[in-house]
């Protein structure tokens, strides 16, 4: 692992051996709690966030490593003078070892990457990926699952936007046999680019117009929020598929309910209590994977 960029670039092997560390630095935490002791990480957010930020910056100090931190680039940083990111992230790394960054445009993870000559991690993208987001997600279900070949999976809400089931489908397409739902409206739809990429690959994807179109035993509800800040001028009709009491209890007590959150109203509150809600764990297994992202981009120095 160097720069962690896009879902596309890992290998299954990669998250095999990505998992094995991550259990291995939660069970023996004390062991690994100096392996960044000589890093400096930087942080450069120039869009809202609460999980993703907060728990790499605690990823980072629970390995013994230091923090520079901007989480609100847009306004805070020299952007608000002009700079452009590029020139931004060429100063950053003459402080940092590592830059985790959060853009608004799809490609500025990317753009990031080809002048920095220190580690990019891409913490969201614009509505283009969320990498790590994905990594934990597959985590989650490998976690809760004991496997990933072989499952169902029903992708709930802003398929359009949402930059994390992006990424979420590109890590699962690593893995076998593994059938796809989509449940939005026609204006959220997973983009052709996105089904395709799916259907070159052999797998499954079907579209879904209802909650009855989802088999109840799906292994996986995936919910997520409509991202309105992507589409705020676009003058597009939201339409939610809320998840309540009455809605989960027609799937299978086996059915995980997993979401990236930030939740709007499309989980109901009162669904947090039944066991197959597993959002809050998913968050905190963010930050453990996270501790195993950074040790594995700098394994090769302990
Ligand atoms: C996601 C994101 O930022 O894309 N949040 C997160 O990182 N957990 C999902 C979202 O904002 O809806």
């Amino acid at each position: 692992m160097y720069h962690i960029l896009t879902s596309e670039q890992f290998k299954r092997e990669e998250l095999d051996e990505l998992f094995k560390i991550t259990d291995e630095i939660r069970l023996n935490l004390r062991d690994y709690n100096s392996v960044l002791s000589d890093k400096v990480i930087a942080t450069l957010f120039y869009e809202p966030s609460t999980r993703t930020r907060l728990s790499f910056e605690t990823a980072v100090q629970r390995l013994g490593g230091k923090l520079i931190s901007t989480e609100n680039a847009r306004e805070a940083s020299s952007v608000a003078k002009g700079e452009s990111l590029l020139d931004t992230i060429r100063i950053i790394q003459s402080y940092a070892d590592a830059i985790i960054l959060r853009h608004y445009e799809n490609d500025a993870a990317m753009q990031a990457a080809s002048v920095a000559r220190v580690p990019i991690i891409n913490a969201g993208s614009g509505s283009g990926e969320h990498p790590t987001q994905a990594l934990l997600d597959v985590y989650t279900i490998y976690k809760l699952k004991k496997k990933i070949d072989g499952i169902s999976i029903a992708m709930i809400g802003d398929l359009r936007f949402g930059r994390a089931v992006h990424s979420l489908i590109r890590l699962l397409a690593l893995y076998e046999g593994i059938t796809f739902y989509g449940l939005s409206s026609e204006t959220f739809a997973l983009p052709e680019e996105d089904v395709n990429y799916l259907e070159k690959r052999g797998f499954r994807y079907i579209p879904c117009k209802s909650f009855k179109d989802i088999p109840e035993d799906v292994d996986v509800l995936y919910q997520t929020r409509m991202q309105r800040e992507r589409f705020q001028n676009l003058n597009l009709k939201e339409e939610n598929f809320i998840i309540d009491s009455s809605i989960i209890n027609n799937f299978s007590k086996n059915t995980l309910l997993m979401h990236p959150l930030p939740r709007n109203n499309e989980i109901a509150v009162e669904v947090d209590k039944d066991p197959r809600a597993v959002y809050f764990i998913q968050a905190e297994n963010g930050m453990y994977v996270r501790m195993g992202i950074l040790y594995s981009i700098f394994k090769k120095d302990n």
